[in-house]
C-alpha cells in the first residue's frame, strides 16, 4: 500500500520514517512545501536530531521511505494520507495567543480534494482542537468531485528526543474514527500498520472527539505536573525544604509515580503551551470559564517560574547584571533536541539582555542562526564549547539538561571565572555539594542557598 505524509516536520519525518522500518511492504513518501526541509530530509544531515533516527533513514531512504515536494503526486498515489502540518497558536484575529491557527489544515484539506483521484483515508497527525475532524469532513466532502474520504484521528505521542523509542515502544496509539461502516474499516486499514510492531492491546479504539481531546488532555496534564512541581519548588526555596526530596518521597506514591515531577526553570516545547492554550480557548467557547482558568494557571505558573530564575540571578548578583558576562549553558527546550520552540532559554535571555547583561551561549546542537532567530537577533555571543563561554564569566546558569554538563571539568571552569563565581542550576543536574566545595556559590531550583563567604 502507498501512504503519504503531509508535513516533513520533528512529527511526520519520525514517525514515517518507522513506519516505514516496521513495514517493507509499504510505500511511504514525505512531502513538505518547504523545500529546503525535504532536501535536509535527502542528505546526510537530517533536519530533526533524534538519536537512533538517522540510521533507521538510512536504511529505508530510497527503499521504501521518500522525501518529496510533489505534494500532488503523493496524494494521488496514496490510500491514505496523514497529515502532520504545523498548527500554531493564532497570532492575529478572533482567538489570537489560544486558539490554533488552522489555516495550514485547511489548505491541506482543500489540496486533497482538488489532487484525490480515488477514494482516501486522511488521518489528522497534528494536534487539533477537538472537532477539527468535522471541519475537514466538510471541506473535504464539499470539493470531492465524487470519491470518499474517511476521517481519522491519530494523535502522535513521541516525545523529542526519545521519538525512536517512543514510536518504536509506544505506550498506546489512539485511533479515533466515525462509527459507520466505512468509518470502522478505516479504523481497521490504519489499526494493521500499527499491529505490524505494537502489540493489539495498546492500539485503542474510540470516538473522533474523544481521539483528539485525549491528545490536549494528556499534554496538559503532563504540563499541570511540572507547573505543580514548580510552584512548590518556591515554597522550597522560602522554607528550606528541598523540592528533589519532597517530590523523591511524593513520587514513591504509586497513585502519584515518579516521572514528570522534575522541577526545572520551567517547561517549553511546541506542544505543552500551545495544547493548554487551545484547552483554554475550548473551554471558553463553551462558557466553561471556571475550567479555563483552571489550566490557564498552568501556563501563567511556568511563565512565572521563568521569571522568578531571571530574578534570582539579578539579586543574588548584587542587584545587577549590567556589563556582567553570564554564560548560558543549554538552549533548547531540552536534552538531545535541537528543537528552541518556546524553550525557557528565550524568555530567559531577554530578560537578562535587557537588564543589559553580556550573554554567552553554548549549546550542543542549537545553532547560532537558529538562537539569532528566535531572540530576534538580540546581541548574544555563541560559544563553541561550554569552557570558551566561561571564561570570564561572573556567572553560569544551566538552562537545559544536557549530559556533557554533568562532567564538565569544573575545576578548570572556577578557575577561569570571575569570584565570587556564581552558579545557577535550572535544571537541578550538578553535584551541589562538590561544586560548593570547589568555591562556587551555587544556587538550584527548590533549593535553599547555602552561601560560601
Ligand atoms: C506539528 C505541530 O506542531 C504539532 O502540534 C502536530 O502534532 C504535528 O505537526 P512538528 O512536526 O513538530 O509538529 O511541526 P513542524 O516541524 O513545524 O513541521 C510541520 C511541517 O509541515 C513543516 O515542515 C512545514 O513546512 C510543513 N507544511 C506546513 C507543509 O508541508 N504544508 C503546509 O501547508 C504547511
Ligand atoms: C510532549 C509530550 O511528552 C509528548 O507526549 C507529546 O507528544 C508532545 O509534547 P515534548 O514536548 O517533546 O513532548 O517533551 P517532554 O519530554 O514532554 O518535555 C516538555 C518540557 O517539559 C521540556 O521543556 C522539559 O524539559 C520539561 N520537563 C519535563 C520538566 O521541566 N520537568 C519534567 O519532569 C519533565
Amino acid at each position: 500500500m502507498k501512504i503519504c505524509c503531509i508535513g516533513a516536520g520533528y512529527v511526520g519525518g519520525p514517525t514515517m520514517a518507522m513506519i516505514a522500518k516496521k513495514c517493507p511492504d509499504h510505500q511511504i513518501t514525505v512531502v513538505d512545501i518547504n523545500q529546503a526541509r525535504i532536501d535536509a530530509w535527502n542528505s546526510s544531515e537530517l533536519p530533526v536530531y533524534e538519536p537512533g533516527l538517522d540510521e533507521i533513514v538510512q536504511s529505508c531512504r530510497g527503499r521504501n521511505l521518500f522525501f518529496s515536494t510533489d505534494v500532488d503526486q503523493a496524494i494521488r498515489e496514496a490510500k491514505i494520507i496523514f497529515v502532520s502540518v504545523n498548527t500554531p497558536t493564532k497570532s492575529y484575529g478572533v482567538g489570537a495567543g489560544r486558539a490554533a491557527d488552522l489555516r495550514y489544515l485547511e489548505l491541506c484539506a482543500r489540496r486533497i480534494a482538488e489532487t484525490a483521484n480515488g477514494d482516501k483515508i486522511v488521518v489528522e497527525k497534528s494536534t487539533l482542537p477537538v472537532r477539527t475532524a468535522e471541519s475537514l469532513k466538510r471541506v473535504l466532502h464539499a470539493n470531492s468531485k465524487g470519491h470518499h474520504f474517511e476521517i481519522l484521528s491519530n494523535p502522535e505521542f513521541l516525545a523529542e528526543g526519545t521519538a525512536v523509542t517512543d514510536l518504536e515502544n509506544p505506550d498506546r496509539v489512539l485511533i479515533g474514527g466515525d462509527d459507520t461502516p466505512g468509518g470502522h474499516a478505516a479504523v481497521a486499514a490504519l489499526s494493521e500498520i500499527y499491529a505490524s510492531w505494537v502489540p493489539r492491546e495498546r492500539i485503542l479504539t474510540t470516538n473522533l472527539w474523544s481521539s483528539e481531546l485525549t491528545k490536549l488532555v494528556s499534554n496538559a496534564l503532563l504540563a499541570q505536573r511540572i507547573s505543580s512541581v514548580n510552584s512548590i519548588s518556591a515554597l522550597c526555596e522560602a522554607t528550606g525544604a528541598d523540592i528533589d526530596e519532597v517530590t523523591n518521597a511524593a513520587g514513591k506514591d504509586s497513585r502519584i509515580g515518579p516521572r514528570f515531577l522534575k522541577a526545572s526553570v520551567g517547561f517549553g516545547g511546541s506542544c505543552f503551551q500551545k495544547d493548554i492554550l487551545n484547552l483554554v480557548y475550548l473551554c471558553g467557547h463553551y462558557g466553561l470559564d471556571a475550567v479555563a482558568d483552571y489550566w490557564e494557571s498552568v501556563v501563567r505558573i511556568n511563565d512565572w517560574q521563568k521569571d522568578r530564575f531571571v530574578h534570582r540571578m539579578i539579586q543574588t548578583m548584587f542587584n545587577t547584571v549590567a556589563g556582567k558576562r553570564i554564560a548560558l549553558l543549554g538552549f533548547a527546550f531540552k536534552k538531545d533536541t535541537n528543537d528552541t520552540r518556546e524553550s525557557a532559554a528565550i524568555r530567559v535571555t531577554t530578560a537578562l539582555i535587557a537588564e543589559q547583561a553580556e550573554v554567552v551561549i553554548y549549546d550542543p546542537k542549537v545553532t547560532e542562526a537558529e538562537m539569532l532567530r528566535d531572540l530576534n537577533n538580540a546581541p548574544i555571543r555563541v560559544a563553541r564549547d561550554a569552557y570558551e563561554a566561561l571564561n570570564g564569566a561572573h556567572a553560569l546558569a544551566i538552562l537545559t539538561e544536557w549530559d556533557e554538563f554533568r562532567s564538565l571539568d569544573y575545576r578548570r571552569i572556577y578557575e577561569s571565572m570571575k569570584k565570587p563565581a556564581f552558579i545557577f542550576d535550572g535544571r537541578n543536574i550538578l553535584d551541589h555539594a562538590a561544586l560548593r566545595a570547589l568555591g562556587f556559590e551555587v544556587h538550584a531550583i527548590g533549593k535553599t542557598s547555602a552561601k560560601t563567604l
